[in-house]
C-alpha cells in the first residue's frame, strides 16, 4: 500500500473512533491544492462536514509540527471571536501516534481564490477590515508573537529580523540590483530577459522607498500569506483559511499582496473601473508596494530547477504589474 493510502486509511480509523461511528458511516475523500506537504480531506458522516489537515510526525516532523501549530493559531482566533465570521469554525487537534489532524468545519458552497469582480473585491475589503480592525489585548498579543515567532523559527526564518548596518544592508540589496540590467533599465529574469524598462536610477528609488521607517504601533493582526487559494467566497462573504502565518503585522501588505495578485489575474485587458477600485482599496502604502517589488523581483531573478517555472513565471507576472504600480503612482492617486 503506498503511503497516501495508509495514511488515508489511518485517519478513517481514528476519526470513525473519535466520532464513534461505524468506519462505514464515514467517508473521506482527498482534497487537492494548497501549498503545505501536509494532507487535506473532507470527512463526511451523517449531517457533517469537517476539513481535516493532517500529517504523520514520522513521515514529516516539520509538516506535523506545522499542524499543530495551526491548531493553536485557530484556538487563538476562537478566543479572540474570529472563527465562524472570518475563519472555519474549530472543532480541535487530534494527536495520535504522531499522526497529527487539525479539524475544521468544511465551508461549504464557496467559491475559491475568486471569480474577481465587484462583488469579491467588496466582500474581500470587508473580510480584511475584520481581521485588521481586532482589538488585541496585550495578553493576546503575547501570544500571537510567540505562536508566529515559533512557526518562523521552524521554518528558518526571523519574526524580527535586526536592525541592519550599512554593510548588511547592500549585502541584502544585492540580488535585487543584480536583477537590474544597467544597460537595458530593465530587471531582468532567471532566463536572462529583460521584462521591465524604467528609468535609469529606477532600482535605486525603489530600494529607498522600501528603506522609510515603519511605527511598530501601526501593527494588527494580519494574514500574511494570502495566496488565493486561502481565500473563499460565499453568497455573503470572504473566509480566510490556513492562518499559519497569521502574526501582527501591517495592514497595508495584506492589502497590498491581494491587489497585486488580483491585477496580475484580471490581466491587462481588466475592466478599467475594476481595476482602480482594486487600486483604491488595495494599494494603499507606496513603501510597502516596493518592498513587494523588491521580493518579486528577487524570486524572479533567482536561478531555479525547472519545475519552479510556473511559480517564476507568475512572481514575474506579479513583479510587472507592481512595478508598473509603483511607476504611475502619482497618476494612479490623481
Ligand atoms: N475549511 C475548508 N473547507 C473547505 N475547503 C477547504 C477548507 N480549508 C481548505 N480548503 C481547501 O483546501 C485547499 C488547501 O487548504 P490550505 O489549508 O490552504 O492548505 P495548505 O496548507 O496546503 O496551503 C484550499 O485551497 C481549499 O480548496
Ligand atoms: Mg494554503
Amino acid at each position: 500500500m503506498d503511503m497516501d493510502t495508509e495514511l488515508k486509511n489511518k485517519v478513517l480509523g481514528i476519526m470513525s473512533r473519535v466520532l464513534k461511528i461505524n468506519e462505514d458511516g464515514v467517508k473521506i475523500s482527498v482534497i487537492g491544492g494548497g501549498f503545505t506537504g501536509a494532507s487535506k480531506y473532507l470527512l463526511e458522516t451523517e449531517g457533517k462536514r469537517l476539513f481535516l489537515k493532517v500529517a504523520d510526525s514520522r513521515n514529516s516532523s516539520v509538516d506535523a509540527s506545522l499542524v499543530a501549530y495551526e491548531a493553536e493559531i485557530y484556538q487563538f482566533l476562537e478566543k479572540v471571536g474570529l472563527t465562524e465570521i472570518l475563519f472555519p469554525r474549530y472543532e480541535k487537534l487530534i494527536d495520535e501516534d504522531g499522526v497529527k489532524i487539525l479539524i475544521i468545519d468544511y465551508l461549504s458552497d464557496v467559491t475559491w481564490g475568486g471569480p474577481w469582480n465587484i462583488e469579491t473585491i467588496e466582500k474581500l475589503d470587508v473580510a480584511l477590515e475584520k481581521l485588521h480592525s481586532k482589538k488585541v489585548s496585550d495578553i493576546d498579543l503575547d501570544e500571537i508573537e510567540k505562536i508566529s515567532g515559533e512557526v518562523l523559527t521552524l521554518l528558518g526564518q526571523e519574526l524580527h529580523p535586526k536592525k541592519l548596518n550599512k554593510e548588511e544592508m547592500s549585502k541584502k540589496n544585492k540580488p535585487f540590483f543584480d536583477a537590474w540590467d544597467k544597460k537595458k533599465c530593465g530587471f531582468t529574469n532567471s532566463d536572462g530577459e529583460v521584462y521591465f524598462a524604467g528609468n535609469r536610477n529606477f532600482a535605486e528609488v525603489i530600494v529607498e522607498e522600501t528603506m522609510k521607517d515603519f511605527d511598530e504601533e501601526d501593527k494588527v493582526l494580519t494574514m500574511h500569506d494570502l495566496n488565493f487559494a486561502n481565500i473563499c467566497f460565499s453568497e455573503k462573504q470572504a473566509y480566510f483559511v490556513d492562518p499559519l502565518f497569521l502574526r501582527m503585522g501591517y495592514a497595508d501588505r495584506d492589502r497590498a499582496v491581494v491587489g497585486v495578485n488580483i491585477l496580475q489575474q484580471l490581466g491587462k485587458s481588466a475592466n478599467q473601473e475594476l481595476r482602480k477600485m482594486v487600486i483604491d482599496k488595495y494599494i494603499t502604502n507606496k513603501m510597502v508596494l516596493a518592498s513587494l517589488i523588491k521580493y518579486y523581483v528577487t524570486t524572479t531573478a533567482r536561478k531555479m530547477d525547472s519545475g519552479s517555472k510556473s511559480f517564476q513565471k507568475f512572481h514575474q507576472e506579479c513583479a510587472e504589474v507592481a512595478l508598473e504600480l509603483f511607476r504611475d503612482w502619482d497618476f494612479d492617486r490623481k
